[in-house]
């Protein structure tokens, strides 16, 4: 933006002209610098790097639980939410490019409890049970809150940075990880609930 401000107040036949050019130029390294330096720029980045752990840990969580599931529909939304993990992944990879930072995780303890949790509800529950399989729709639709809070917010903060392309790519995977949340209710209301209901 301030670029624009200079390209406009800029003749570019006088003398001024160059000059105010070069200070164009240097006013956007400034700005570039201030932007990267701000405190919500880098608690963007930071939250960024906490979103990239979970997704890379909720990879294999997935894994665990699609194996751990009893019914073939659950399994099937496990392992159809994994691929499109995937790609969230390779997203957040695009947009730590176009903000011009390095993917890097940072430990994410909140994910690792909600994953531990899961990992609780398979030890704790009969194998082959529907009762298994509500309780991890459960642990699931966690992972997913804990995923829409994120890129919610950090959709709407890119915005108001100005990082429209960021702000698409966050809600491409918002709008995903809502998709799944509803997916999970039906699927527990359409059947499993009932039927874990019936169980001793
Ligand atoms: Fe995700
Ligand atoms: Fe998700």
């Amino acid at each position: 933006m301030a670029t624009k401000t200079t390209e406009n107040t800029t003749p570019e036949t006088s003398q001024t002209g160059t000059t105010g050019k070069k200070l164009a130029v240097d006013n956007a390294t400034v700005d570039k610098n201030d932007m990267k330096n701000s405190s919500l720029h880098k608690f963007f980045v930071s939250a960024l790097k906490d979103i990239y752990f979970a997704e890379n840990a909720i990879i294999e969580a997935l894994t665990k639980m699609e194996e751990a599931a009893t019914t073939e529909e659950l399994k099937e939304a496990f392992e159809d939410h994994q691929l499109q993990t995937k790609k969230h992944v390779s997203r957040l990879e695009k947009v730590f490019k176009l903000i011009d930072e390095k993917p890097e995780k940072k430990e994410c303890e909140a994910i690792k409890g909600i994953i531990k949790e899961g990992e609780e509800i398979i030890k704790s529950t009969q194998e082959g049970s529907m009762t298994r399989d509500a309780a991890l729709i459960i642990a699931a639709q966690k992972v997913e809150h804990y995923e829409i809070a994120t890129y919610g917010g950090l959709a709407q903060l890119a915005i108001t940075m100005g990082h429209d392309k960021v702000a698409d790519l966050l809600e491409k995977t918002l709008q995903e990880e809502e998709d799944t949340d509803y997916n999970l209710t039906e699927i527990a209301e359409t059947f499993i609930n009932f039927d874990a209901e019936q169980e001793d």
